[in-house]
C-alpha cells in the first residue's frame, strides 16, 4: 500500500493580517481587511485542513492593522492566535509611518503601477523598509518548523524572501507579487542600491509568481540586466541557487458568490436595492479608493456620457462604492476630494428631485451587500489605469448566474488577460469609456449571455484555490528540481575525505582553470589580474615536490606567461594550443594553422561594431568575441545570430565554433582541454588527479578524466564533474586546504 504524503503546515506572509484590530475607549474591537490579497487568501484557506488538502493548517504573520497600547497586546495576540490562527507583528507609529504610508504606499505602489511622478525616493524610508522587512524575517524565524511551506506576499515584503534564505537556507519558500512587476525602464528609476537588492531579495524566494506573463517577462528582463543572471524557461541558475519565476493568474472563489445569493441577508438586500432602483439601469462602481483605479477618469467618463446621450438622464444610476483606504498618503487625500467634488457636480448639473445620477459611498460594504450589488446592477465599469489583477471584475462575473450583465473593463488591468469578451476600454480615453456605457446598457440579452458564458467557465475552472494550489504544488515540486542540482554539492564531509586522499598521495596532478575558477569575472579581461592571495595560493601548491600543478586556460600565451611566467607550474594556453613546462619554452601541442584567421575575422569585427561594449580578442590561433560588457538582451540575440552565421561558414573547414560564457570563440577543431589533459596525465602515474573549473571548455577535460580522478565545476549546473561548489571563495578554501592551512 503507497505511504499517504505527510501534510505540511502552511505560513503566510504579509503586511496586513486578514483582521484589522481597532481600540476603541481602551478596549479591542476587530473588523476585516479589504483588498484582493485578503479576500483571496481568505477564500483559500478555508480549504487547509480538510481532506482534499495536502496541507495540515495554516499561520498567517502580519500586522493587526494598527497601533495597540500595551495592556491589550496580550489579548490581541491570544484572539489572533485563536479566532484567525494569526501570529501579529507590532509595529510603531513611526515604523509604519515610513514603511507603510512611506516606502510601500508613497515609493513602490506608484512607481509598479507606472506612476513615476508619484513617486518619492527618500533614504529614511528605505531604510525603514529595509528595518521592518527585517522584522518580519525575525517574526517568520520564530514560528517556523522545519517541514513548513512559507508564502510571504507582495511588495511590502520584496526584500524578506533573501533575509530568510540567508537564515534558513532549508526553508522552501514561495513569494507572489499582487501588483503589477513594471518594465525595466520603470524599474530602474530606482536607485542602484535600491533595485539590486529588491531583485535580490525577491530572488532569495524558490518559486516567485506574478499574476501576468508580462510581470514575470519584466522581472527577468531586470535580473538580467541589472544582476547578469539569464534564465531558461523561468529558472534561474545563479553560482549558489535555483529558483523559478512563473505566471499564475490570481482567481476567486466563484461558489462563495453564487452561494450567497441564496441567504437570506444577500436577498434582502437585493430587494432593498431594487426597490430603490425602479425603472432604471445601475452600473456599479467599486473599488478601494486609491489613485490607480481610474475613478476620476470613470466619472469623467460617466458625465460625457449624459452629456452626449440625454436618452439616457434619469434612466440609468450609478453606483459608486469607495472603500476607504491608506489614510494619510496625501495623494489618497487629494484624490479623494476630488472625487467627491466630480460627484457633486455631476449630481448638481444632472440630478433632479427623484433622481440622483451618482449614488456614492464612502465606506467599506459588508459582503452580503456587495453580493447584492453585483447581482443588481446592469452593468460594471472597471476602469482603472493600472491594476495587478483586479478581482472586482472577476467578482461581478462570477455573481451573475443567469449570465446577464455586461463588463465594462481596462485593458490596463491584469483580468483583461482572462476577460476578454468584456467590452475592452483604455482608461485614459473617456469617450471610449462613454461609448462602452452606451453599449453596455443597450446590449441585447442573448449578447449579454452569450459573453459571460465564457467567461464564467473560464473563472470557475482557474479558481482561487486552483491558483494557490497550483502555485504551492509547484514550490513542492521545486525541491526536486533543486535537488538535481544539489545533489553534486562538495559537502563537508566529502571536503574532509578529498584533503585526506591528498594528503595520503605522493604523485598529484592539479587541473586548475582561472578565470571563473580562481579569480572572478571582470568587465575586461586584462583586469583579472592574480591577487596576493592567489598568486600565494598558486606558489605554496606548486613549490610541493609532489604536486604537478597545470594552470589550464583559454587566455593568450603571453598574458599566462607575463602573470605566471616564474611560477613553477605548467602553463596551458588557448585552450590546449599552447603548453609551457616550467623553466622550458612555449611549445606547440599539437601542429595548428592559422590561414582561417583572415576569413572570420571580419565577421567577429563586424558583430564588434554591431554591439557596443563587445570586443574581438585575437590570438594565435582562435578568435574570441567577447559581450560579457554589452547589453545582455541586444547581445543575446546577437550571440544566436552569430553563431548562425559562423557555423554556416565553417561547415566545410575543420574548425570548431564554441559558445562559453559571454564569449564565442572559433579554433581548430579536434583539441580542447580534454585531449591535453589527457597527455599531460598519460606522461606519470599519477595517484591523485583533480580538475577545477567553471565553464563549457572544463567539461571538455570533466568527460575524458578517469573515474578516480576528482573533478569540480565551480557553480550550479549541469555538468559531467563529480561535484559543484558555489563560488571561487570556496576553490580557495579547498586548495588552501590541501596546505594545511584551512
Ligand atoms: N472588497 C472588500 N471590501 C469592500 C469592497 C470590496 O474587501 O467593501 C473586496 C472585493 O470583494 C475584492 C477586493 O476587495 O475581492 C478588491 O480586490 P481587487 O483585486 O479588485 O483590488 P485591490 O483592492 O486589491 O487593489
Ligand atoms: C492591494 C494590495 C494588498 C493590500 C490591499 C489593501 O490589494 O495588493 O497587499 O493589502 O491592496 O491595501 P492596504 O494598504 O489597506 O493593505
Amino acid at each position: 500500500m503507497s505511504e499517504t504524503p505527510k501534510k505540511c503546515r502552511l505560513i503566510i506572509v504579509s503586511n496586513r493580517l486578514p483582521f484589522t484590530a481597532k481600540e476603541k475607549n481602551g478596549e479591542l474591537h476587530f473588523g476585516e481587511s479589504a483588498g484582493g490579497l485578503v479576500s483571496g487568501m481568505s477564500s483559500f484557506l478555508k480549504t487547509v485542513g480538510t481532506s482534499n488538502s495536502s496541507l495540515s493548517e495554516y499561520l498567517w504573520i502580519g500586522w493587526p492593522g494598527g497601533t495597540v497600547s500595551e495592556k491589550n497586546i496580550e489579548e490581541l495576540k491570544s484572539i489572533a492566535r485563536s479566532k484567525y490562527s494569526s501570529y501579529p507583528v507590532f509595529l510603531t507609529e513611526e515604523e509604519m509611518d515610513q514603511f507603510y504610508l512611506g516606502f510601500c504606499n508613497k515609493t513602490i505602489w506608484p512607481l509598479f503601477h507606472y506612476f513615476p511622478t508619484y513617486t518619492a525616493y527618500q533614504p529614511d524610508m528605505w531604510q525603514q523598509y529595509k528595518k521592518v522587512n527585517q522584522v518580519f524575517a525575525q517574526a517568520l524565524l520564530e514560528v517556523v518548523q522545519p517541514d513548513d511551506l512559507v508564502w510571504i506576499h507582495d511588495y511590502h515584503l520584496l526584500l524578506m524572501p533573501n533575509m530568510v534564505k540567508s537564515r534558513a537556507p532549508g526553508a522552501l519558500i514561495g513569494f507572489f507579487l499582487h501588483i503589477p512587476f513594471p518594465s525595466h525602464e520603470i524599474f530602474r528609476l530606482l536607485p542602484g542600491e535600491w533595485r539590486k537588492d529588491i531583485l535580490e531579495g525577491l530572488m532569495g524566494a524558490d518559486v516567485l509568481g506574478f499574476h501576468a506573463y508580462d510581470y514575470t517577462q519584466h522581472f527577468l528582463q531586470c535580473v538580467v540586466r541589472i544582476l547578469g543572471h539569464e534564465h531558461n524557461m523561468g529558472l534561474i541558475l545563479t553560482t549558489d541557487r535555483v529558483m523559478k519565476t512563473d505566471t499564475f493568474p490570481m482567481g476567486i472563489d466563484v461558489d462563495r458568490f453564487i452561494s450567497a445569493l441564496d441567504d437570506s441577508a444577500t436577498q434582502n438586500e437585493i430587494k432593498e436595492l431594487k426597490k430603490s432602483l425602479p425603472g432604471v439601469k445601475a452600473i456599479l462602481s467599486v473599488d478601494r479608493q486609491d489613485y490607480t483605479k481610474g475613478i476620476l477618469n470613470r466619472l469623467e467618463a460617466f458625465e460625457i456620457l449624459l452629456e452626449s446621450h440625454p436618452e439616457f438622464r434619469e434612466k440609468v444610476v450609478l453606483l459608486m462604492i469607495v472603500v476607504p483606504s491608506r489614510i494619510g498618503v496625501d495623494r489618497y487625500d487629494k484624490t479623494k476630494k476630488e472625487i467627491e467634488e466630480l460627484v457633486g457636480k455631476i449630481n448638481g448639473k444632472f440630478g433632479s428631485i427623484g433622481w440622483t445620477p451618482v449614488v456614492y459611498q464612502y465606506k467599506q460594504v459588508p459582503f452580503p451587500s456587495l453580493v447584492a450589488l453585483y447581482h443588481v446592477s446592469d452593468v460594471a465599469l472597471v476602469t482603472p489605469l493600472r491594476d495587478g489583477m483586479n478581482l472586482v471584475a472577476k467578482e461581478y462575473v462570477a455573481s451573475r448566474v443567469d449570465n446577464t450583465g455586461v463588463l465594462v473593463l481596462s485593458e490596463m488591468a491584469g483580468a483583461a488577460k482572462e476577460l476578454g469578451e468584456a467590452i475592452i476600454i483604455n482608461p485614459n480615453n473617456r469617450e471610449e469609456i462613454a461609448a462602452a456605457l452606451a453599449e453596455a446598457v443597450s446590449m441585447p440579452i442573448e449578447e449579454q449571455q452569450r459573453r459571460n458564458r465564457m467567461m464564467r467557465g473560464r473563472i470557475k475552472r482557474y479558481n482561487v484555490i486552483r491558483w494557490a494550489n497550483d502555485f504551492l504544488s509547484q514550490l513542492l515540486a521545486m525541491r526536486d528540481v533543486q535537488n538535481k542540482f544539489y545533489v553534486k554539492l562538495l559537502s563537508e564531509p566529502i571536503k574532509t575525505s578529498l584533503v585526506s586522499d591528498y594528503r595520503k598521495s605522493v604523485r598529484r596532478l592539479l587541473f586548475l582553470d582561472y578565470d571563473g575558477t580562481l579569480v572572478p569575472f571582470v568587465r575586461r579581461p586584462e583586469m583579472a589580474k592574480p591577487s596576493d592571495e592567489v598568486s600565494s595560493m598558486l606558489r605554496m601548491l606548486c613549490e610541493n615536490k609532489k604536486n604537478t600543478v597545470v594552470l589550464i586556460s583559454g587566455r593568450d600565451k603571453a598574458t599566462l606567461g607575463q602573470w605566471f611566467g616564474d611560477a613553477c607550474m605548467t602553463l596551458v594556453a588557448e585552450h590546449g594550443i599552447w603548453v609551457r613546462k616550467p623553466r622550458e619554452e612555449w611549445k606547440m601541442f599539437k601542429e595548428q594553422s592559422a590561414d582561417w584567421k583572415p576569413h572570420i575575422l571580419p565577421i567577429l569585427e563586424q558583430y564588434g561594431d554591431r554591439l557596443p561594449g563587445s570586443s574581438v580578442e585575437e590570438k594565435e590561433y582562435s578568435l574570441v568575441w567577447h559581450y560579457r560588457g554589452a547589453d545582455p538582451e541586444q547581445s543575446n540575440i546577437l550571440a544566436h545570430e552569430l553563431l548562425d552565421h559562423l557555423t554556416n561558414f565553417t561547415a566545410n573547414i575543420d574548425l570548431q565554433v564554441l559558445r562559453g560564457n559571454k564569449v564565442i570563440e572559433v579554433r581548430a577543431a579536434g583539441l580542447n582541454k580534454g585531449s591535453v589533459g589527457l597527455h599531460i596525465l598519460s606522461s606519470e602515474s599519477f595517484d591523485f588527479v583533480l580538475s577545477i573549473g567553471d565553464d563549457w571548455t572544463d567539461e571538455d577535460l570533466f568527460k575524458v578524466l578517469p573515474e578516480s580522478a576528482v573533478s569540480i565545476k565551480v557553480g550550479i549546473a549541469n555538468t559531467h564533474a563529480r561535484y559543484t561548489v558555489q563560488n571561487i571563495q570556496e576553490v580557495h578554501r579547498l586548495l588552501n586546504a590541501f596546505a594545511g592551512k584551512a
